[in-house]
């Protein structure tokens, strides 16, 4: 894993990625996953939505940070098993054979395997929404990744993998912000 630029972070969000969410309550690591996911603006904010049926919530909550991870494509049954049981009432990194990489700015951990780490801090919680707004404190990136296709939720236990990409680079260029 290496650090990579802080305004990298809207490039693994904005593209509305499957993510996984890890946190660490002071004794355990636990992780669940996110389909929910929101890029809000370019300052490193963005939003999932979630809420106190989850364990994590609480931890997320009292301790103020997490880990956003960004699976590859290949761990598609392992990122949808992870969100089917809670950390409640098991160890998911167990269980899954999850390997927790030392983060800098939280405590929570990194995940071996992924394509990209955001390490966030909680700024905000619209209870209404369950929207749980952070800022993104460090980006680090798996450079020894093979499979780079980010997963997509369609909703109905379907998903997507990143396909082709094109380049409007040009036309878009006046809105760019500054680092991309
Ligand atoms: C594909 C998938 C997407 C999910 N997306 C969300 C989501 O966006 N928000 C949410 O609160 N829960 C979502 N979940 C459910 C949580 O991941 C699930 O409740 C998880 O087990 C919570 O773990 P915890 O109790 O250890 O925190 C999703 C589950 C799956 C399988």
């Amino acid at each position: 894993m290496k650090e990579t630029s802080i305004e990298k972070a809207l490039t693994y969000i904005e593209p509305g990625p499957v993510v996984l969410v890890t946190t660490f309550d002071g004794e355990k690591n636990n992780v669940m996953t996110i389909s929910w996911t929101m890029a809000i603006d370019f300052d490193q904010h963005l939003v999932l939505t979630t809420g106190e049926w989850n364990h994590s919530f609480g931890t997320l909550m009292h301790t103020g940070e997490c880990v956003v991870c960004i699976p590859p494509a290949e761990m598609l049954e392992t990122v949808v098993r992870i969100g089917m049981v809670s950390g409640a009432d098991t160890d998911k990194f167990k269980r899954f054979h999850l390997n927790p990489l030392p983060a800098q700015t939280v405590q929570a951990p990194l995940l071996d395997g992924c394509i990209a780490c955001l390490e966030c801090k909680v700024t905000d919680y619209i209870e209404r929404y369950g929207f749980v707004v952070l800022k993104v404190t460090r980006v680090v990136e798996n450079t020894r990744c093979q499979d780079l296709r980010m997963i997509h939720a369609r909703g109905d236990g379907t998903f997507t993998a990143d396909g082709a990409s094109f380049n409007c680079r040009e036309l878009m260029e006046s809105k760019l912000p500054p680092g991309l």
